[in-house]
């Protein structure tokens, strides 16, 4: 039945990364009430707070910077994206990271910018505070926007469903007690990241099921390049010396910065071997070294990180912990690929609009172009900051333009009453375990079939399982709503979309890479 016993926002922000505190931010400056929903009870739940490397800015030189965005996509990247990143790259970071949130990104001794370089990058151009950018960009974001008189921040409380009507998004349904409790809004801004908990190691943190993806899928939203998904070179490899089970949460991110500033790769044979896969050598775009790395473990047992060119306590005192941590000593640090990024997601325009009326999408779960098939580094953090500030400004614009006047000078947005999905509570006794579970066996198939190599055979055997599973996870979604139910679903539903996706694709390009396919890649 019409309900509109729920809350009103004018604009409803979900995700708290980088993008969802940029779409806050300027929805909140343009005028809007925000609403601002996370899952997350901490920052370290958004992948944000994990970047390393930095922010590319284009240091006076915006046709290097696009060339090179363009050149790791294996010339795939849309070039009227790229060119709105990189337009607004500058301003966004000055305005908002520099003078609004006064994130201290590292000096030299002279008071310059202390910029760094990662692989695939012409020019040293990347800001970064030592390699933990994203912790100090991050923490300040969600400080400001918490403090923000126009916008609210609610944490612990996912989104489950859109509310839609005839191609309009009116807001989402949460899980917040009364369970299935409406929140109606003029437009709504996913910001929900990205999907590394469908693999068994990934960069991301657990919450990373890809929500906001399979909302907006499910809801007939067009997504796109889901077959893209980025494979970060060098992680560190926890079963190369320790015999460590391979789980998610033991491995942890070398920054490509290392590479920039001078560290190599070497195989078990103590060889480097980059030159042999690149003209970059150890500087290739991702995709090539992820593979190279791959097929040198498989060859001589190990590949590992020779840091010892580098001030690596002093100038990586966060990685180098974490090093320490491990019990590893000297200058070679066991690495091996895992997932990382995905560089397709929901489809959007420049100012992030999705193909449903009044939704948008930015940051990793959105498709803007930008990455094509292949994101050069340093440029994640930048899209959620310039696709966040243009939805922000877009959706609050849109909302202004078409609200209802309610009284007083005031545009204030008042709901359209339609029906909100009806989600039920009741417990049907699910079997104990069951979604742990089925997401164990869901990232077996995922780390099997859809990796760094696929193979159309494998990819066939991939989608049989994960519609198997869908079907099984269905039976259940709606019965009650609890959220392991639902981010398995989400979680699900995007991994059949990229099973699909990388079905349809039997092109090698960029991230995804056919098995059989005759294309000669580097
Ligand atoms: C890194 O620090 O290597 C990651 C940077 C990125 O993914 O852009």
């Amino acid at each position: 039945t019409a309900t509109t016993d729920g809350e009103t926002a004018d604009v409803l922000v979900v995700g708290s990364g980088i993008a969802g505190c940029a779409a806050a931010l300027s929805a909140a400056r343009a005028g809007a009430e925000v609403l601002l929903l996370t899952k997350a009870t901490k920052p370290d739940d958004a992948s944000t707070d994990w970047a390393q490397g930095g922010i590319s800015t284009t240091r006076g030189d915006p046709e290097s910077l696009k060339a090179d965005i363009v050149d790791a996509s294996d010339g795939t990247a849309d070039p009227n994206a790229v060119d709105v990143l990189v337009e607004n790259a500058d301003d966004a970071v000055e305005d908002v990271l520099v003078d609004t949130l006064g994130v201290g990104f590292d000096e030299t001794d002279d008071g310059e910018f202390d910029y760094t370089r990662e692989a695939a990058h012409s020019e040293y151009r990347i800001l970064h505070v030592d390699a933990a950018t994203g912790t100090h960009i991050l923490r300040p974001f969600l400080n400001y926007v918490d403090d923000h008189e126009r916008i609210e921040v609610r944490q612990d409380t996912a989104a489950l469903e859109l509310i839609t009507a005839e191609g309009r998004v009116h807001g989402v349904m949460s899980d917040e007690e009364p369970a299935g409790h409406p929140i109606y809004a003029g437009a709504t801004i996913l910001a929900t990241g990205g999907i590394g908990a469908l693999y068994g190691r990934s960069t991301n943190p657990d919450d990373a099921t890809g929500d906001g993806i399979a909302m907006a899928a499910l809801a007939g939203a067009d997504v796109a390049d889901m077959e893209y998904i980025q494979f970060h070179p060098t992680a560190y490899d926890c079963e190369a010396r320790s015999g460590e089970a391979a789980a998610r949460n033991q491995t942890f991110l070398l920054s490509e910065a290392l590479r920039g500033e001078g560290a190599v790769l070497r195989n078990g044979e103590g060889e480097r071997f980059m030159d042999d896969y690149h003209p970059q050598g150890d500087l290739a775009p991702r995709d090539v070294v992820a593979r190279a790395v791959e097929t040198e473990r498989e060859a001589t047992g190990e590949v590992v990180l020779d840091v010892g060119s580098l001030a690596f306590e002093t100038d990586y005192p966060a990685i180098a912990e974490r090093c320490r941590d491990r019990g590893i000593e000297g200058d070679e640090i066991p690495v091996a690929p895992c997932e990382h990024f995905l560089c397709g997601g929901i489809d959007v325009d420049e100012h992030g609009r999705t193909s449903l009326d009044r939704l948008y999408a930015v940051g990793e779960c959105a498709r803007t172009g930008v990455h094509g098939a292949n994101r050069l580094a340093s440029t994640s953090l930048l899209e959620g900051l310039v696709w966040g500030l243009r939805a922000g400004a877009d959706a609050t614009s849109e909302v202004q333009r078409t609200s209802k006047r309610s009284g007083g000078t005031a545009e204030r947005f008042e709901p359209e009453i339609v029906d909100a999905p009806e989600l039920r509570t009741r417990d049907p006794d699910l079997p104990e375990r069951f979604a742990a579970e089925k997401f164990t066996r869901l990232t077996r198939t995922m780390d099997e079939y859809l990796g760094l190599e696929r193979d159309p055979e494998e990819i066939a055997r991939a989608s049989a399982v994960l519609r198997r599973l869908k079907g099984e996870v269905d039976a259940y979604v709606r019965t009650r709503t609890a959220r392991d139910l639902y981010e398995l679903r989400n979680a699900s539903v995007v991994a059949l979309l990229i099973a699909r996706a990388a079905g349809e694709n039997t092109e090698s390009v960029g991230c995804h890479y056919v098995a059989d396919d005759e294309t000669p890649l580097p």
